[in-house]
C-alpha cells in the first residue's frame, strides 16, 4: 500500500508548474464526443480521474491517442455503445458528463450513478430536472440513470440550486437541443466557462457562461477542434497555502490570476505577501499567520475544495479561526487527523471553529478525500518530526506528480510502498 513518508520543517521555496484543471478536463473530455471529427486537446492534467473517464470513453468506442502526457487527440465517430458503466467510473464523479454528452449528440444515454469524494450528499435532481426540461425520458433503475429522447428541445430552466455539475450537464445537451435554452442560476465556476468556450470552438452557440444566466442557441452539429484548458486554480491554490503553512516562498506558475482572487485574497488577510504578473503568483510567509473566519461559496467566492488548506494554514494562526463550508455537508472529516498533530478544533455541524497552535507534531494519518489528502500532506510538511500519510490515492486523483512537485520545492517527502521503505526513509533522512 502505498504512502507518502513526510519529514517536516522545511519551507518550501521556488517555482512550480501548474497542470490544467481536472476540473475543466473531465467535462471538455466527455464533450469531444459530440461530434465525429476530431478533437486534439491540450494541457490536459495526467491524474487519476482524468485517466478512468479516458478508460470509459475507450470503452464505448471512442479513439484516442495520447500524442503525449498532457495531450490527446480524440474522435468518436465510431461510438458503438451509449451505456457507460464500470467499477473505476462508478467512482468518480464526471463519468455523468458523459450523460449530457451522449444524449445532446445520441439522444439516449445510459451511465452509472457517480461516486467521487465523500463529502455530503451529493444530489443530481438539478441534473435530471434540466434533462426533463429538454425533453427527455429519465430514470434510474439498477444502477444506471438512463435518458432518452425523440428530439431535444431547447426549454427556460431554473436551477434551484448553483451546481458545477449540472449547469455543465444542461448546457452539453441543450448545445445540440433545437431551439434556445436559458440555464438561470448557474453555475459560474472558470471551469463552466472553459467549456463554453470548448463547446463554441466546436461550433456551439453559447453566451453568458461566467454570469447567472447562460443563452444556449441550439445547433444540428459540432464540428472538430484544438483546445488547450486552463490552468487548475485548485492545484495552484494548494502550492500557494502549502507556502503559507510552511513559512515559504512559491511562485506558482501558469496560472491565471484572476481565477485565484479569493484565495490570494485570504492569504493577504492573514499575513502572507502576494505578488501577482501575468500567469504567475508568488507567495511569501515569512512571520506567524493571523487568523480570519472563512465561508465557502460559489465562485467567485472562495472554493469549498480550498477549504481543508485553509483551515490547515489557519490551526497554525495567532488566535481563533472560524470556517464555515456552505457547500457539502462533511467536509470536516480530517479535523480528526489534524488533531491527532496537535491542531486544537472543534466541529459543530458545517462550522469549524479553530484556535491556533504554534506547531504541529508529526503522526501517522489517513487522507479522507482529494482535497484533505493534499492539505494533511501540507500540514505534514510543516510538523515536527516524521508523518505517514495513508490512503494517498485519493490525491492522486486530483494531483499531477503531487511529492515530486513538492520534492522540487525543497520538501522532504517520498511515496513509499513498505515499512522497510518507510525505515530507509527515516535513516536517509535522519
Ligand atoms: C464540482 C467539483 C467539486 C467541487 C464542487 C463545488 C467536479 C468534478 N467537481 O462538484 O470538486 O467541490 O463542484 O465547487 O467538477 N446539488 C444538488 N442537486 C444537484 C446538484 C448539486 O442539490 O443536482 C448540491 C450538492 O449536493 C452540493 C451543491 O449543490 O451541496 C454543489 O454541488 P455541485 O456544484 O453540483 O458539485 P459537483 O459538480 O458535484
Amino acid at each position: 500500500m502505498e504512502q507518502y513518508a513526510i519529514k517536516g520543517g522545511n519551507p518550501l521555496v521556488g517555482e512550480v508548474e501548474i497542470g490544467g484543471a481536472k476540473n475543466a478536463a473531465l467535462p471538455i473530455l466527455a464533450a469531444s464526443i459530440m461530434t465525429d471529427e476530431t478533437v486534439y486537446i491540450e494541457n490536459m492534467p495526467d491524474v487519476q480521474d482524468t485517466n478512468v473517464l479516458l478508460k470509459a470513453m475507450r470503452n464505448i468506442g471512442v479513439m484516442l491517442d495520447r500524442n503525449s502526457r498532457h495531450s490527446v487527440t480524440i474522435n468518436a465517430g465510431q461510438i458503438n455503445s451509449f451505456v457507460v458503466d464500470d467499477d473505476h467510473i462508478r467512482k468518480i464523479r464526471a463519468g455523468y458528463y458523459l450523460l449530457g454528452a451522449l444524449l445532446g449528440k445520441y439522444k439516449h444515454a445510459e451511465v452509472a450513478l457517480p461516486g467521487g469524494c465523500d463529502i455530503g450528499c451529493r444530489a443530481i435532481d438539478q441534473h435530471l430536472k434540466g434533462f426533463r426540461a429538454l425533453g427527455a425520458d429519465v430514470r434510474i433503475e439498477y444502477g444506471l440513470i438512463k435518458a432518452h429522447a425523440e428530439k431535444l428541445k431547447g426549454a427556460h430552466i431554473y436551477m434551484d440550486c448553483v451546481s458545477v455539475g449540472a449547469t455543465i450537464n444542461v448546457m452539453m445537451a441543450a448545445a445540440l437541443a433545437e431551439g434556445q435554452t436559458v440555464i438561470e442560476n448557474a453555475a459560474k465556476e472558470p471551469h463552466v466557462v472553459d467549456l463554453a468556450n470548448f463547446l463554441n470552438s466546436m461550433g456551439a452557440s453559447i453566451k453568458g457562461a461566467g454570469t447567472d444566466v447562460i443563452r444556449i442557441k441550439g445547433v444540428s452539429r459540432l464540428h472538430g477542434t484544438e483546445y488547450a484548458i486552463i490552468p487548475d486554480q485548485i492545484e495552484a491554490g494548494t502550492f500557494m497555502f502549502a507556502a503559507a503553512v510552511t513559512r515559504g516562498d512559491i511562485t506558482v506558475k501558469n496560472v491565471i490570476p484572476k481565477h485565484l482572487e479569493s484565495i490570494s485574497a485570504k492569504l493577504i488577510e492573514i499575513g502572507c505577501e502576494i505578488k501577482e504578473s501575468d500567469d504567475c503568483m508568488r507567495v511569501v510567509a515569512s512571520k506567524r499567520l493571523k487568523p480570519t473566519h472563512v465561508k465557502t461559496l460559489p465562485y467567485p467566492g472562495f472554493p469549498t475544495d480550498m477549504q481543508p488548506q485553509i483551515a490547515v494554514a489557519l490551526a497554525l494562526s495567532k488566535g481563533t479561526s472560524i470556517v464555515t463550508d456552505t457547500i457539502f455537508e462533511n467536509r470536516f472529516k480530517y479535523v480528526d487527523e489534524l488533531i491527532r498533530m496537535g491542531a486544537s478544533i472543534k466541529v459543530e455541524g458545517t462550522t469549524a471553529i479553530i484556535d491556533g497552535v504554534e506547531n504541529y507534531t508529526g503522526a501517522t494519518i489517513c487522507a479522507p478525500d482529494l482535497r484533505a489528502g493534499a492539505a494533511l500532506v501540507i500540514a505534514g510538511l510543516s510538523a515536527d518530526g516524521f508523518t505517514v500519510v495513508d490512503d494517498i490515492h485519493y490525491i492522486a486523483r486530483g494531483y499531477e506528480d503531487f511529492h515530486l512537485k513538492l520534492q522540487s520545492l525543497g520538501a522532504q517527502i517520498e511515496l513509499v510502498n513498505s515499512d522497510r521503505d518507510l525505515q530507509k526513509f527515516k535513516l536517509k533522512i535522519g
